[in-house]
């Protein structure tokens, strides 16, 4: 299955994503994280990408197509992917359909994550992730079973720098202006499936996992 995951920041794109990737058996890519990584290994992209992304602000397209078109073409994503944070805009959009089309294959299905903004607030500031594995929690919605270290990994989970509220502003202040205008965008060619996600991680796996013929 090809798939792209939008949603607001603090949705549950990467989540979900975690999930699906399990469930699906493809590989999970979220730009986000492949900054994060870059930024942590201090390489020139990291460099880059930190003088926006500490400002809530995307990164420019230009930089973030290449990275995706680089990865689209290893041999784990033949069988399918779950986009996470790509596209983020319609120019990055307009190109993931038309390298897609270069390679001879199409999008199966966008899935928009529907969560108010007062919510997405109260959860970027309780979410803690770990540095080892990449693993998302929350203090309260979905705490680690030992206090402050990673299930899987054992690392001590940290607070992501861009969750501190200004930042989340105008993070979500981003998103209204140039990703919301995505979901006319794949509603137009069919492909949109909005799912609520203001629920508990489990009832969103489920509505996640309805929606896409696959519970
Ligand atoms: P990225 O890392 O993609 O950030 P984002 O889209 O802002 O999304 P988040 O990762 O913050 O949220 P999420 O939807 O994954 O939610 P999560 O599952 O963690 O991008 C970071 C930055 O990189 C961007 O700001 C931009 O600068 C740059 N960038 C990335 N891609 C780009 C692109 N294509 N173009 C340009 N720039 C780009 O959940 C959030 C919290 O809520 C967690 O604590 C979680 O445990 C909790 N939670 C999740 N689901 C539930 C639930 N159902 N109930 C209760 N709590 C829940
Ligand atoms: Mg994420």
């Amino acid at each position: 299955m090809r798939l792209i995951l939008l949603g607001a920041p603090g949705s549950g794109k990467g989540t979900q994503a975690t999930m699906l990737q399990e469930k699906l058996s493809i590989p999970h890519i979220s730009t986000g994280d492949i900054f994060r990584s870059n930024i942590k290994s201090g390489t020139e992209l990291g460099k880059l990408a930190k003088s926006y992304i500490d400002k809530g602000q995307l990164v420019p397209d230009s930089v973030t197509i290449d990275i995706v078109k680089d990865r689209l073409l290893q041999d784990d994503c033949k069988n399918g992917f779950i986009l996470d944070g790509f596209p983020r805009t319609i120019p990055q959009a307009e190109y993931l359909e038309d390298a897609l089309k270069n390679m001879g294959i199409a999008l199966d299905v966008a899935l928009n994550i529907h969560v108010e903004d007062s919510e997405i607030i109260k959860r970027m500031s309780g979410r803690r992730v770990c540095p080892g594995c990449g693993m998302t929690y929350h203090l309260i919605y979905n705490p680690p079973k030992e206090n402050g270290v990673c299930d899987g990994c054992k690392s001590g989970v940290i607070q992501r720098e861009d969750d501190k509220e200004e930042t989340v502003l105008s993070r979500l202040k981003v998103y209204h202006q140039q990703t919301e205008p995505l979901i006319e965008f794949y509603k137009a060619k069919g492909k949109l499936v909005t799912v609520e996600g203001q629920d508990k991680v489990e009832d969103t796996s489920k509505e996640v996992l309805k929606a896409l013929g696959k519970a």
